[in-house]
């Protein structure tokens, strides 16, 4: 099944929006495999976001996700990676749909409290990324 990696970022964090966020994910057939509370080291935010190198924001991207703790997850589920990023709303901010994550909780593109894989490409890279260890989640068999 297909899998897709999450990330609640420092600012998501920082404003207590951890239950809150990760109830969005519970209730539409999706499966935990994996979950981790972390505050990450450069490399790997700059090895996640680098396909943004070069960009005129990247510098603060990478200040953003270092500045604190992370949630990073693994989902499961059919479809998992596009119906997680409607979940989560666009990245334009003049585009955030009602109900999304984004309108509800964000405050601007720089201030956007998560991330979604966008494809299956990203997400196994993003998945060996930050779970180089595997997931402890995938020996479950009670569903
Ligand atoms: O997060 P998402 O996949 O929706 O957007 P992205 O285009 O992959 O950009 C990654 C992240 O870079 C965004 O979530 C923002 O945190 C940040 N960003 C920014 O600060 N300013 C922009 N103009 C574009 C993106
Ligand atoms: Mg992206």
């Amino acid at each position: 099944m297909e899998q897709t990696f999450i990330m609640i970022k420092p600012d998501g964090v920082h404003r207590n929006l951890i239950t809150e966020i990760i109830g969005r994910f519970q209730c539409n057939g999706f499966y935990l495999k994996g979950l981790k509370f972390l505050k990450v080291e450069r490399s790997i935010a700059e090895k996640h976001y680098e396909d943004l190198a070069g960009t005129h924001y990247f510098p603060a991207l990478v200040g953003d996700i270092t500045s604190g703790p992370v949630v990073a997850m693994v989902w499961e589920g059919n479809n998992v990676i596009v119906k997680c990023r409607k979940i989560i709303g666009a990245s334009d901010p003049t585009k955030w749909e009602p109900g999304t994550i984004r309108a509800d909780y964000a405050i601007e593109i720089g201030r956007n409290v998560i991330h979604g894989s966008d494809s299956i490409e990203s997400a196994r890279k993003e998945i060996a990324l930050w779970f180089p260890e595997g997931l402890s989640g995938s020996e479950s068999n009670l569903y």
